[in-house]
Formats: structure tokens, C-alpha cells, sequence
């Protein structure tokens, strides 16, 4: 085990299947999310999974290209855009690692319950930066698991070695903002809910 798309692969209907754990957080995070959208945006999602979020954005902006490394996953995010006759995004396989695009191409980049699964954060962040026009938001939920969770700390990585559980990083909430600001992102917005906890951030490319 330890290459992520198969992981995701295997995962993916469950994932389809899977209720969302906390569905007040969840329509607070589409609400605060879509108070930023606007008609003529052209956004990105990395890691879009089934396309869930993907698809309650696409009607408030222009366009939304949204990749994600696992080909089943993408297959059911195709599926369901089909058949809810969304026509304007495009689900596509593909690391992060892997977009080759024009800087300052989006006006809006989304990655949500990602950043924690990345072997580079920083490097990803990074490159979101790069991706956004002056002044774009970069929206994200991250599971920060910073701290001192010695017990989830021994556990994970058995679990990932069994092929039951994705390799998670751990870092805190703060290192998280200090990554952002690092890379030329002020934080406008900041909410932690839910359950699994996570850290939901707009941040907006400042430099
Ligand atoms: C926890 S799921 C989150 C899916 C979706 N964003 C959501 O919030 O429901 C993480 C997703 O990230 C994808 N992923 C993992 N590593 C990736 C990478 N390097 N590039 C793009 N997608 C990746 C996985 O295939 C999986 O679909």
C-alpha cells in the first residue's frame, strides 16, 4: 500500500455512498463559499473527490475545472454531472502535482479535505498561489491534527499500511495560517466546525 490513487480508487464508492458527517457545518461552509462566487468566475477544485462540492458551486460561477487523482473517483463525479445536467465544469484524473497551467488563471481555487493528505502542503499552497489571479481566493477545508495525538500518531500509519486508512500529515491550525501567509495569502476567514473537526479557510492571494 502506500500509492494514493489506488488507495482512492478502492475507496471511491464508499465515499459516494458515504453520508456527510456534519451537514450543518457543511451548508454553513457552501453558504460562506458561495457568498464569494460570482457569475464570471473561472474556478479550480483539486481533490474533488465525487464532485459533491464541485457541483454545489458550479451554478454560481462560469466555469469549474475540477481534478482529482483517482479515475474512479472521477468516473462517479462525470456520472452525477450527467445526470444533474451540470455543463459547466470539467472532472478530469489528475494530481496536483501534475496541472500545468498558466500563472493567474483562476479566480478562485478550492481544495477541500486535501492538504492534509499531500506529502508537500507547502508546495501545493504554493502553487494554488501561483494558479490565482491577484486578489483570487484560495477556499479550503483542511483536518488539522496537529498536537499532541500520540495515540492517532501510532495508529494511522498501520492503518495506511493495511490499506485502511490514507496517509494523513499532522500539523496544527496555526501552522497551517503560517503556511498560507508564507506564501503571499492573507486570511479573510477562518471557522473550525464539524465533525471530523476541520479548518475551513478563505484566504486571498494578497502579493
Ligand atoms: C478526503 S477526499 C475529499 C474529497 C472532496 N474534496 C470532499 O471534500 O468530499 C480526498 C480526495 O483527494 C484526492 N487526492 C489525494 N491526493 C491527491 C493529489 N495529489 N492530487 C489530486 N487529488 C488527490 C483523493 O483521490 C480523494 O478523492
Amino acid at each position: 500500500m502506500g500509492d494514493p490513487q489506488r488507495f482512492w480508487d478502492r475507496y471511491a464508492k464508499g465515499y459516494a455512498k458515504r453520508p456527510i458527517a456534519d451537514e450543518a457545518a457543511y451548508q454553513t461552509k457552501l453558504k460562506l463559499t458561495q457568498e464569494h462566487l460570482k457569475p464570471d468566475m473561472e474556478v479550480l477544485e483539486f481533490g474533488c473527490g465525487t464532485g459533491t462540492i464541485t457541483l454545489h458551486h458550479a451554478p454560481f460561477v462560469k466555469h469549474i475545472r475540477a481534478i482529482d487523482i483517482s479515475k474512479n473517483m472521477i468516473e462517479i463525479s462525470k456520472t452525477k454531472a450527467r445526470d444533474a445536467n451540470v455543463t459547466n465544469v470539467a472532472f478530469e484524473q489528475l494530481k496536483i502535482d501534475d496541472l500545468k497551467e498558466n500563472d493567474s488563471t483562476y479566480d478562485v481555487v478550492m481544495g477541500h479535505s486535501i492538504l492534509h493528505l499531500l506529502d508537500d502542503k507547502e508546495k501545493a499552497i504554493n502553487k494554488v498561489h501561483r494558479l490565482l489571479k491577484p486578489g483570487g481566493l484560495f477556499i479550503s477545508t483542511t483536518t488539522c491534527l496537529g498536537g499532541k495525538l500520540w495515540a492517532l500518531r501510532a495508529i494511522l500509519p498501520i492503518g495506511h499500511f493495511f490499506g485502511l486508512l490514507p496517509m494523513v500529515k499532522f500539523f496544527t491550525k496555526e501552522e497551517l495560517e503560517t503556511a498560507l501567509k508564507d506564501n503571499g495569502f492573507q486570511i479573510d476567514h477562518i471557522w473550525q466546525s464539524g465533525k471530523p473537526k476541520g479548518i475551513f479557510i478563505i484566504a486571498r492571494k494578497t502579493q
